[in-house]
């Protein structure tokens, strides 16, 4: 029998009258049918109100790449806690953390700590200006930076506005934004380097900073085209301005050296939140110690009551040696364990007449649906993506899926975790497949 949520449904009606819409975070309140309610978690399967248990590759919205309450994790976390729960000062426990960082990101030559990668990504621009003295940063069409002011520039650009292909728009998606914080932006179309020369070209001189996120989980799950890295690289080094790798997602995930490892380049700047605190709301800003050089002067403020926060610190130690022991394995392992499931998706798919293209490198992948129509081949871009992926099918599949026990990312986003196996693998696809049938019976475009 498919899941119901009816005692999720009566808490999201309690919540919206003493929480503003009834939730915590804007996009939670997409979730459908209703925004579940869970009671705990294990490895990759996590438990609502109601009873329903679900596969899990939504994971923390990335951040729980270790599964669901880890036993390792959960005791460094009570130790911490007996100890202390907060000082607002110096402990061993964040130059062991630091250390770590340093042994296995060679550009995390210098760290500095915050609680959300939002407040890291402010941080990484507000230093940036202040290394080069220019005003711009630029950065990536349907790539997200957080959701403060700076963080949303031309992330989603509506169609119909989203300017011409060589001059993307500037526009921010929420209301109450200072206007003047549109114009210290330059906005590119990902995955195409000639473009980008011509948009650096256009504003040389006046650029701070090139910002991104290596293999673009935001939007679809695109991997860069060859030489893309190689170009921004190249570009930063040649005109001064700091190289942004925004890690959020990417890091740890991608391996020890996160996904400029994987890929092969050294960024100035890195920003890692989600894994590196296990699900403990902590980030990471780490550079070059020319890079972290306006912060080690002392002129640029970098502050927080909460930074370096013993509890964060005991969870992160744990994650970094966690992952470090997993040593070159990782993430061969749950790439491939990823890739099985993407391809299992697709045949469901193929025998059930849904034009199903999972895309991704494997332990990150999106559920693209083709549009009626659509042209076969990777998706390339943002723009490519609102062209040809069928987000209402696939909010429509979605939701049968997990009417059957297996929860993706609302936005078609699929991570595999440490703690799923090739069991979970078999197990998933097995529940899928009436989630396929009761897909492909019901489903009706949107007239
Ligand atoms: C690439 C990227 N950068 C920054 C952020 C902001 O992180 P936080 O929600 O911890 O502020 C996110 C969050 O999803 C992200 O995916």
């Amino acid at each position: 029998m498919p899941y119901t949520f009816a005692a999720s449904e009566k808490l999201f009606a309690r919540a919206q009258r003493s929480i503003a819409s009834g939730v915590s975070s804007g996009i939670r309140k997409l979730e459908q049918p209703v925004p579940l309610y869970f009671t705990h978690g294990a490895g990759p399967r996590l438990w609502d109100v109601d009873g329903n248990e679900y596969l899990d590759y939504a994971i923390g919205q990335g951040a729980l790449l270790y599964g669901h309450a880890p036993a390792g994790l959960a005791e460094a976390l009570g130790a911490q806690a007996r100890r202390g729960t907060h000082w607002a000062a110096q402990s061993e426990l964040e130059i062991e953390v630091a250390e770590r960082l340093q042994a296995m990101i060679p550009s995390a030559e210098l760290v500095r700590f915050n609680n959300s990668a939002t407040e890291v990504v402010t941080a990484a621009f507000r230093l940036a200006r202040a290394h080069t003295g220019r005003p711009l940063i630029l950065r990536f069409e349907g790539h997200y930076h957080g959701w403060a002011d700076e963080g949303l520039v031309g992330y989603a650009n509506p169609p119909g506005r989203w300017g011409p292909d060589e001059d993307p728009a500037r526009i921010h998606p929420s209301q109450g934004v200072i206007p003047a914080v549109l114009d210290q932006f330059v906005v590119a179309r990902w995955n195409d380097p000639d473009h980008l020369r011509r948009r650096v070209e256009e504003y040389r001189g006046r650029i701070a900073a090139i910002v991104f996120e290596p293999i673009l989980c935001n939007t679809c799950c695109l991997e860069p085209v060859e030489g893309l890295m190689r170009t921004i690289r190249e570009l930063c080094d040649r005109d001064g301005m700091l190289m942004i790798a925004d890690e959020t997602i990417t890091g740890l995930r991608f391996g020890a050296s996160c996904a400029q490892g994987y890929l092969g380049f050294r960024p100035d700047l890195t920003i890692l939140g989600k894994a590196v605190g296990g699900g403990t709301p902590f980030a990471v800003l780490a550079g070059t110690r020319a890079a972290m050089g306006k912060i080690l002067s002392g002129e640029v403020v970098h502050a927080g009551t909460l930074n370096g926060n013993p509890l964060c610190l005991a969870g992160s130690r744990w994650c970094l040696d966690f992952v470090a022991g997993l040593g070159a394995g990782h993430p061969a392992a749950i790439n491939a364990l990823g890739r099985r499931l993407m391809d299992g998706l697709a045949a469901l798919g193929r025998s059930h007449g849904v034009p199903l293209r999972p895309q991704g490198p494997g332990l990150a992948f999106h559920a693209v649906i083709l549009k009626p129509g659509s042209a076969e081949g990777p998706i390339r871009d943002y723009r490519d993506y609102v062209g040809r992926h069928d987000a209402a099918r696939w909010a429509h599949l979605r939701r049968c899926l997990l009417e059957e026990g297996v929860r993706a990312i609302e936005r078609g986003l699929w991570f595999t975790s440490l703690a799923h196996t090739g069991a979970d693998i078999d197990e998933t696809l097995r529940r899928a497949a009436p989630a396929f049938s009761r897909h492909a019976a019901s489903w009706r475009p949107p007239q």
